[in-house]
């Protein structure tokens, strides 16, 4: 069984209930999609985490721009990444300073893995989209909106893709369409003949209105989305104590938002 985990912006409390979470399961590896820091009060405790307990992390949006600049950021994300480059250029132990940036530096953009363990086929992660891995965002709307743009999104991968980006759970297949994991009731059975790219939702700051942490795990011809309680209160008091981060980042975990 594969855990898959994305978007944990540096909330521990977030972090560590899923892991141990997982750590009850029967659970072989780790993927995390990326966005391990930004927005959160504790970006150093999430990479020590990350660093230690995923096999395989990718580079996500947030990473990119503590790493080299923002994109498209609006203030209170941004002023996020510039604190977060602080904290970690603060790191005082030199060796463990330049294990955060080696790491960061080294994260890959997509990941592929042969599906036949899980009953699939290819298996592809990225953090955004199969076209734009680290940027493109894909929201349900898309499907109404855009079906031009999930067309191409569908083609560039063969069965099964896992994002995250959004923070927002669920599967969307070709048709197009979109299933939220309450659709689904938390299931979504692997059908050999239909592509499906499927959203595992964020850990450390869902935005389904669920203030429950979300991954997903990947078992033989079923994605389960888990949901797991933290305590988000602490979490709050972190993000207010830290002048740089807008209050607004630790409220909305409150209301999953
Ligand atoms: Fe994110």
């Amino acid at each position: 069984m594969i855990a898959i985990i994305s978007d944990i912006h540096a909330n521990t409390e977030a972090l560590t209930a899923v892991l141990e979470d997982i750590a009850g399961r029967d659970v072989e590896k780790i993927i995390c999609l990326g966005d391990v820091v930004g927005y959160g009060p504790e970006p150093k405790q999430c990479l020590d985490l990350i660093m230690a307990k995923a096999s395989v992390t990718l580079m996500g949006n947030h990473d990119y721009a503590v790493l080299f600049e923002p994109n498209k950021f609006n203030i209170g994300a941004e002023s996020a990444c510039f604190w977060t480059r602080r904290q970690i250029e603060a790191e005082a132990d030199e060796a463990l300073r330049n294990r955060y940036w080696d790491f960061l530096g080294n994260l890959p953009v997509k990941h592929v893995l042969p599906g036949e363990d899980s009953g699939a086929g290819e298996l592809v992660f990225v953090h955004g989209s199969s076209r734009r891995p680290i940027n493109e965002y894909v929201f349900p709307d898309d499907i109404y909106n855009n079906p031009n743009k999930m067309q191409l999104i569908f083609d560039r991968f063969e069965h099964l893709c896992f994002i995250g980006h959004t923070h927002v759970p669920g599967v969307f297949v070709e048709a197009p369409d979109f299933y939220s994991p309450e659709e689904l009731e938390g299931v979504y059975q692997v059908d050999s003949g239909r592509k499906a790219l499927i959203n595992v939702g964020s850990v450390g700051q869902p935005r389904d209105r669920d203030v429950r942490a979300s991954y997903a795990l990947l078992e033989r011809g079923v994605v389960r989305f888990i949901r797991v309680a933290y305590d988000v209160g602490t979490v709050v008091e972190k993000v207010s104590a830290v002048p740089e981060l807008d209050d607004y980042l630790g409220t909305r975990l409150k209301e999953g938002r």
